[in-house]
């Protein structure tokens, strides 16, 4: 059986079964990924920390014919990260693993130091090292079955250095050149890899940014756009093209203009 996205499905208990794994699943846009991609013959292994939101996001995928098993792992958690990846593909090779999890960074901002350490620490914990732990446990084994897709999420901040978001904008960075690096390193053994770099996308995270968010989409379509950019196999998924645009033509500006643009609208949002 072909899947969405192309590849041979492995076999599991079903007689074709696409097996997708996905952090954060618990809320926001993975949990608009998981309900999107369930349906019979898909099984999903979700993750998140917190259980009754997890449970709820696992039952709204089973009623949509998905088998699903979900478990309460931080991403900062190397072991458990590892026990629970391994656990699963055994269970079922994994098809798509889709790292996600992450937190926000404006509550990082201390106006007199710049930024609060320990939420900062703790920024590059989850979104990076996160990441790490959650991609490379099943790496040798992918590699080994020469197929498979690796999708991470970064962020439109993760192309611009925002003066609200220091800690936030490195460790998105860090991970879509993490992402870009694997892809090429992995290509020739048969492994897909995709950096995804939303903008706005309304969830509970983002419904914390003191600031009017232009082009926000909902979860519903921002996964569908991301599951349809998986299925064609894109090495980078990036939106909205309306503020992707924004973002790289910034970058291409002197960097005095580019500073004075962005300190002006980051002192404006602290006096608004
Ligand atoms: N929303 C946006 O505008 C936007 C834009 C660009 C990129 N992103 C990225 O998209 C991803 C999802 O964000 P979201 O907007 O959907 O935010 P969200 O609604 O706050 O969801 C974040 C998810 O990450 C999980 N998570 C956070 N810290 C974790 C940890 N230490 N261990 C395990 N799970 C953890 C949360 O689990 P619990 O709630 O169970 O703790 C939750 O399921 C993030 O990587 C974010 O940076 C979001």
């Amino acid at each position: 059986m072909k899947l969405k996205h192309g590849r041979v499905a492995s076999r599991c208990k079903f007689e074709a079964a696409i097996h997708i794994v996905i952090t954060g699943a618990s809320s926001g846009l993975g949990a608009a990924l998981a309900h999107f991609y369930a349906a019979a013959g898909v099984i999903l292994s979700l993750a998140g920390r917190d259980l009754a939101r997890l449970q709820t996001v696992a039952a709204g995928c089973r009623a949509r014919g998905a088998e699903v098993a979900y478990e309460v792992v931080d991403v900062t958690d190397a072991a458990g990260m590892d026990r629970w990846l391994r656990t699963r593909d055994t269970a079922c090779g994994v098809d798509l693993l889709i790292a996600n999890a992450g937190i926000g960074g404006i509550g990082a901002i201390a106006p007199d130091n710049g930024e609060a350490g320990d939420l900062a620490r703790q920024i590059i914990e989850i979104n990076v090292i996160g990441v790490l732990n959650t991609v490379t446990p099943l790496l040798p084994r992918l590699v080994g079955r020469r197929r498979g897709h690796v999708a991470i999420v970064s962020s439109l901040a993760g192309f611009l250095g925002l003066p609200d978001a220091p800690s936030y904008c490195a460790s998105k960075a860090a991970v879509r050149i993490y992402a870009e690096a694997l892809r090429r390193r992995l290509a020739p053994h048969g492994v897909r890899v995709t950096a995804i770099s939303p903008g706005f996308v309304d969830t509970p995270m983002s419904a914390t940014l003191p600031f009017i968010q232009p082009w926000l989409w909902p979860a519903d379509r921002a996964a569908r756009h991301i599951a349809a950019g998986l299925a064609r196999g894109k090495q980078e998924i990036v939106f909205p093209w309306q503020l992707h645009l924004a973002v790289r033509f910034a970058a291409l500006l002197p960097t005095a203009i580019i500073d004075r643009v962005l300190i002006r609208r980051s002192l404006q949002g602290h006096h608004s």
